[in-house]
């Protein structure tokens, strides 16, 4: 039995349905493959966790939901990105650009380059409600100074003035994620938000995103190449190889029983307390070139479990029990050996 790769089948529409995205580079090289038939769906309330090594299309995937991919050289060749049940891939520019604003918001790992050196942080904030709902100078100042400290900024009224560059990293980021809630989004996508910070701060910033994304009832996809920062706040997680999800899950029940080879490598490699003195097994090789996609499984050449089947025919994502997938024909032994 397969799966339609939609994880979550609790019913009623998703907020965010992407369906079947795929995405293609044209390089030097050839045409790079970086989203291959990508579909998850994100409800209200729901935080979903984006998982897997750099280059695998986590970013890519989220910049063709929110319209900002790099085109050219990037292209959406195929899929759907339904937002509230409309298709935003069929939607005029300007249409996209209003949802983009409005409902939907991006957190980027590097808060330096996205936030604008050269004015101050108030200033930024307060812009968000001036040009998007018309508000008075004075009201949006005050409006900025409320998100200031709804995002835990110390002494906020006294900082409202100061600079990007004037604030810690960690302050920073909580000050993207003010951007990000200003105009009240359903959905918000946070690529990598804690990566550049140090371990202490990386939990403060996620502990306060998870409580903004429950507080407000927002859809949430957290980006990330480390299992161990979203374990506590994700419901869901999908895991990305060469542009495909390779496997989702309930966050526990991944965590206590991966489906996928690829995934049990993710989750050895994280070091673990209870396992103090055991070996970290890194997965062995790189991820394939995405121009040139291995045959069958694209993770054979990597996986200690490879058959000949896996060296000629793709894996579907197979249906692997409630509320879970895997692009693996050995999912089940997998699962078994996990338990
Ligand atoms: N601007 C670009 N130009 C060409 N290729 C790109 C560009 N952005 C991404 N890619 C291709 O897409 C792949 C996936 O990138 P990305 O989604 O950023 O990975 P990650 O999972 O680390 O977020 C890259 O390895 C690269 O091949
Ligand atoms: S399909 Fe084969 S190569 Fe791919 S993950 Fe499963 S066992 Fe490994
Ligand atoms: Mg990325």
């Amino acid at each position: 039995m397969t799966n339609d790769g939609h994880g979550g089948e609790g019913g009623g529409t998703a907020l965010l349905d992407v369906r079947d995205l795929t995405v293609e580079f044209r390089t030097r090289d050839g045409v790079a493959h970086a989203v291959n038939g990508v579909s998850y769906r994100v409800a209200a309330g729901e935080t979903l966790a984006v998982l897997g090594e750099s280059g695998s299309g986590k970013s890519v995937t989220a910049q063709a939901v929110m319209g900002i991919l790099d085109s050219p050289p990037g292209r959406v060749t195929g899929g759907q990105v339904l937002f509230h049940g409309r298709d935003l891939l069929t939607l005029r520019r300007e249409e996209r650009r209003r949802i983009r604003g409005a409902k939907m918001a991006m957190i980027f790992q590097d808060a330096l380059s996205a936030l604008n050196p050269v004015l101050s942080v108030g200033a930024q904030l307060a812009e968000m409600f001036r040009v998007h709902e018309g508000t008075s100078r004075k009201e949006a100042r005050g409006r900025a100074v409320d998100l200031m400290e709804r995002v835990g900024i110390p002494a906020a009224r006294a900082r409202v003035d100061d600079y990007p560059h004037q604030f810690s990293g960690g302050m920073r980021q909580r000050i993207m994620i003010a951007m990000a809630l200003a105009l009240g989004p359903d959905l918000i996508i946070a690529d990598e938000p804690t990566t550049a910070l140090d371990v202490t701060v990386q939990a403060q910033v996620m502990d306060l995103l998870a409580e903004l994304q429950r507080e407000l009832t927002m859809g949430l996809i957290l980006i990330t190449h480390d299992l161990g920062v979203v374990a506590d706040v994700a419901d869901t997680i999908a895991v990305m190889y060469a542009g495909r999800i390779v496997e989702t899950a309930p966050v526990h029940a991944l965590y206590r029983a991966p489906a996928h080879p690829y995934t049990r490598g993710l989750l050895e490699s994280i070091p673990r307390l209870d396992h103090k003195g055991r070996r970290l097994h890194a997965i062995k090789g790189l991820p394939p070139s995405l121009t040139a996609i291995p045959p069958g499984c694209p993770f054979h050449p990597r996986c200690p479990l490879a058959q000949d089947i896996c060296r000629t025919d793709p894996p579907p994502l197979y249906d692997a029990g409630p509320g879970r997938a895997s692009a693996c024909h050995f999912w089940k032994e997998t699962l078994d050996g996990a338990r």
